[in-house]
C-alpha cells in the first residue's frame, strides 16, 4: 500500500491537486466524519483534510481555489471532499453539476429523530452550553399549537425528501450512493464495501482495518497509532422527553416514505 500524503504542503513526485471526483454531501450528524476517515484507508482514495464549504460559502472564489484545497494525489486516486451542509443548501446541486455532471455523490443518512437530537446537541454543546438557550422541546414543538415546528433548523435538516428532491433535479439516482448511517455505525465494513463497488475501486478495506473500542463504543481505525474519532463524535445527547420523540417520529413518517420512494429503498425502524 502506497503511503498516504497527509501533510497539506508535502508533495510526492507525480502528484497534483485534483478537483474532487466524489463528494460526501451529507447529512450533518449522519456519520460523515467517520465515513471520510474510514474511506481514507483505501490506497486509491485521497481526502480533503477539512470541510471546504466551497459550494455553499466560497463559490465566488472559483474552481481553482477549490482545487487548491484538495490534497496532492496520484492520478489513480479518487479525491473526496465532505461538506455535510451541501445536502440542505438549495443552490448547491446546480453548481456541483456545473463543475462535473458525472461526479459521484455519497449521502449517509440516519434515523431522522436521532439525527435531529444529535444536531441540536451539537449546537448546544458548541455555542450555547450553560446559557439560557431554549431547550430542545421549546424549539422542536410550537408552544401555541403543540405541533412539531417544521422550521426549527435541526428538524428541517432531517426532511430528507425535501433536500433529496432538489438533488434529483440535477443528478440521476445512480450517481448518488446512499449509506445507511445506522448500519455504518454498527458494521462500517459492510457499508464501505458497497462504496468501493460504487466508486469502482478494488476491494481493499476490510474488517481487519478496524477495531471496536469498548470505551468509545465505536469502531476505530487500526494503524501505527490506533485512532478513534474525537469526542465531538458520539456526544451524549441531550435528554428529550418521550412524547416529543413520538411527535417527531409521526411528523417525519410521511417525509420518510417519500424519501424511500425517491431512492427506491426503505430503512426499517425509522
Ligand atoms: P452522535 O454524536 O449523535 O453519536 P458527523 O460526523 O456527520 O457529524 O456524524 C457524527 C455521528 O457519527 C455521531 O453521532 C456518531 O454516532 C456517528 N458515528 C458513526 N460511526 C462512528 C464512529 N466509528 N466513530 C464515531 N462516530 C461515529
Amino acid at each position: 500500500i502506497r503511503p498516504k500524503i497527509r501533510h497539506r504542503f508535502h508533495r510526492y513526485p507525480h502528484t497534483s491537486r485534483y478537483l474532487p471526483q466524489c463528494i460526501i454531501i451529507g447529512v450533518r450528524k449522519g456519520g460523515t466524519g467517520a465515513l471520510i476517515h474510514f474511506l481514507d484507508i483505501h490506497p486509491n482514495i485521497a481526502i480533503a483534510s477539512t470541510e471546504v464549504h466551497f459550494f455553499d460559502n466560497n463559490y465566488k472564489r472559483g474552481l481553482n481555489w477549490y482545487r487548491k484545497r484538495m490534497p496532492y494525489s496520484f492520478p489513480n486516486q479518487i479525491t473526496i471532499e465532505k461538506t455535510p451542509a451541501y445536502f440542505v443548501k438549495k443552490h448547491v446541486p446546480e453548481s456541483v453539476k456545473k463543475m462535473n455532471q458525472s461526479i459521484k455523490l455519497l449521502l449517509i443518512v440516519r434515523e431522522p429523530v436521532e439525527r435531529t437530537i444529535s444536531d441540536y446537541t451539537q449546537i448546544w454543546g458548541k455555542l450555547v452550553r450553560n446559557s439560557s438557550y431554549p431547550t430542545f422541546e421549546e424549539l422542536a414543538i410550537d408552544p401555541a399549537t403543540k405541533m412539531v415546528n417544521p422550521s426549527f433548523a435541526a428538524t428541517e435538516r432531517s426532511l430528507y425528501d425535501k433536500h433529496m428532491a432538489n438533488w434529483l433535479k440535477y443528478f440521476n439516482l445512480s450517481q448518488i450512493h446512499i449509506v445507511d448511517g445506522d448500519n455504518f455505525r454498527r458494521n462500517p465494513f459492510q457499508e464501505i464495501v458497497e462504496i468501493e463497488k460504487f466508486l469502482h475501486l478494488e476491494h481493499k478495506i476490510s474488517e481487519k482495518d478496524y477495531y471496536f473500542d469498548p470505551d468509545k463504543k465505536f469502531y476505530c481505525i487500526k494503524g501505527f497509532i490506533n485512532r478513534c474519532l474525537p469526542d465531538s463524535k458520539g456526544r451524549q445527547h441531550v435528554k428529550v422527553q418521550d412524547y416529543v420523540k413520538t411527535k417527531l417520529r409521526k411528523f417525519f413518517r410521511p417525509h420518510n416514505e417519500m424519501f424511500f420512494k425517491m431512492i427506491s429503498r426503505r430503512f426499517e425502524n425509522w
